[in-house]
């Protein structure tokens, strides 16, 4: 398991354990975190699943592909350290990181 911090734009925190191999935003769906509507399923199509990364974490996230940049560029409330949540998957290496969702996503 791998512990994860969504923090909502009003600060609002729901800590979850998400199973090695999902993504974190099937881990905030399932919980039924708000602020992670993941409109697309997980098609990386929708940007309602971004979540801000603090700078320590991001290093240790898998680079993004081209569909997730393409997509974050399109998104008005994207800045640089904004990730698809459905595009991570929970690894050990994340366990204990915190994410924030923008203020557009609740
Ligand atoms: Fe749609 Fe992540 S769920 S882009």
């Amino acid at each position: 398991m791998t512990k994860i911090t969504y923090v909502e734009h009003d600060g609002k925190e729901h800590t979850i354990d998400v199973a090695e191999g999902l993504t974190l935003m099937e881990g905030a769906v399932k919980n039924m975190v708000p602020g992670i509507d993941a409109d697309c399923g997980g098609a990386c199509a929708c940007a309602t699943c971004m979540v801000y990364v603090p700078e320590e974490w991001l290093a240790k996230l898998p680079a993004k592909e081209d569909m997730e940049e393409t997509m974050l560029d399109f998104c008005e409330h994207s800045q640089p350290n904004s990730r698809l949540s459905c595009q991570i998957k929970a690894t050990k290496e994340l366990d204990g990181m915190r994410v924030t969702m923008p203020e557009s996503q609740h």
